[in-house]
């Protein structure tokens, strides 16, 4: 049997696709788009984000897919392959620890929504008013043994689904999570739509106003853009990795691109509508998703529903997320390392547990261990968004735009035999120009801020 036969691949398609949107959506859907979308000018910055989809996001996107489906190999053996005979492939370490830093601290705020679950199902999170939720989460978040704990839960959650594999993991989850996050998403956003002054929410999310827009802003919905598609730690690689031969590279990466889109714009709109009308002051991040939602949902009719339908909702987008963090250190070890995908996965859980439960315990025991002023949690984040995933986007676009072989990238862009000249020349010319001087961008004005 080749190879190419033994290994793993998705079973359809719409699986593939299901599995990438589950990568992409995630808690920076939900938390961080809508409210930068509000800060930073509404509908100019969702006009600038847009823009930024199609000039950085896809071409990234591409750049990704190619290295992968081309190849059928971890990011590893697909550099190595591509370029025998230079060294890039150990380029592919970088990768494999941007993703295990990136899961480590992600899965930290995984675990408080679990928590946030089970004590919405339990009804132990109704009936505070909105400074004692301020205090809720303060005392959850300061708790050792509470946050290591449902941190844990939720790693052993996402590394039992890694243990099943590709196909019934990865894609059976994603299958069922994506349609199902889709369908909350729409039931919240009707039921927001309906409520009195919802207006005022809308507004705060879409009225254009350049002027609040600036600078800060278009290097904010740079930098949202890359980190929400998953782009430069070689998620996209790993999975499309898996993908069939014949699928339209082209159209998988403009869909995918836009179903994250419209995801986070509808979490504007479920979020924002509701906390105008009760009143609430809009936030984002941790504040916004434990401290202002549940003082929301418990308003409204029906509301020990409304909560716990949210935090499923957030964590089908984590977990969906998680899985393809996980998947790019397992896929590695297997292919490069020949274990078994058990003792991949296991291996893989062990370092990220640790981790995990280092930066949980980073907002109590360990607060006062700190780098540059941050506690481990921020390093991570810090580390991860800013230095790993930037820098691997622009490793990929530099190697797929200038270095790769033409052919390949007009192999995989192929769609029956033919490959269309426009589909070419605007994902070479942005991988060329235009994403590394944004990425450039992001990179200076994080290091500087
Ligand atoms: N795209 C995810 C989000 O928006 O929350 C985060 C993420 C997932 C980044 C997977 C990188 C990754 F490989």
């Amino acid at each position: 049997m080749s190879e190419i036969k033994q290994r793993a691949s998705f079973g359809t398609r719409m699986g593939a696709i299901a599995a990438s949107v589950g990568s992409a959506v995630g808690l920076g859907n939900i938390w961080r788009f809508p409210y930068q979308a509000g800060e930073n000018g509404g509908g100019a910055y969702i006009l600038v984000y847009l823009l930024c989809v199609v000039l950085l996001g896809i071409p990234v996107i591409m750049s990704e897919f190619v290295i992968g489906r081309s190849t059928h190999k971890n990011m590893k053996g697909a550099l190595r392959q591509l370029s025998p005979k230079s060294k890039v492939h150990h380029f592919a370490y970088f990768c494999v620890i941007g993703s295990i830093v990136i899961c480590s601290f992600y899965s930290v705020v995984c675990g408080w929504v679990i928590e946030y679950l089970y004590q919405a199902a339990t009804g132990t999170l109704a009936g505070h008013t909105p400074a004692e939720y301020s205090q809720v989460f303060k005392d959850f978040v300061g708790s050792p043994v509470r946050g290591v704990t449902w941190t844990v839960l939720f790693l052993v959650i996402n590394f039992a689904v890694m243990l099943l594999g590709v196909r019934r993991g990865v894609e059976g989850v994603s299958r069922v999570m994506m349609p199902l996050l889709f369908v909350i998403l729409i039931v919240f956003c009707v039921n927001s739509l309906m409520l009195p002054g919802s207006h005022k929410g809308l507004e705060f999310l879409f009225s254009p106003d350049f002027a609040a827009l600036g600078w800060d802003g278009v290097v904010d919905a740079m930098g949202q853009a890359f980190m929400s598609l998953s782009l430069g730690i070689a998620a996209l690689v790993t999975y499309s990795s898996y993908f069939s031969d014949d699928s339209p590279l082209m159209k998988d990466a403009v869909t995918i691109a836009s179903l994250d889109t419209l995801v986070a714009l509808l979490a504007g709109v479920v979020i924002f509508p509701a906390v105008f009308s009760f009143g609430f002051e809009p936030a984002a991040g941790p504040e916004l998703v434990f401290e202002v939602l549940p003082s929301v949902f418990y308003q409204m009719t029906g509301g020990y529903w409304w909560a716990i339908l949210f935090f499923v909702l957030l964590f089908f987008a984590s977990l969906t997320s998680t899985i393809s963090l996980s998947e790019i250190p397992i896929t590695f070890l297997t292919e490069e390392f020949k274990m078994s995908r058990a003792f991949a996965t296991l291996l893989c859980a062990v370092v990220v547990i640790v981790l995990a439960a280092l930066c949980a315990l980073s907002f109590n025991v360990l607060s006062g261990a700190t780098v540059a002023g941050m506690n481990i949690f921020s390093l991570f984040d810090y580390v991860g968004s800013n230095v790993f995933m930037l820098l691997g986007g622009l490793f990929t676009a530099i190697y797929v735009g200038w270095f790769l072989h033409k052919q390949v990238i007009m192999d995989q862009l192929a769609v029956r035999g033919r490959t269309s000249s426009f589909d070419y020349n605007y994902v070479v010319q942005c991988l060329r120009f235009f994403a590394p001087v944004a990425i450039l961008i992001i990179l200076y004005y994080y290091v500087t801020a």
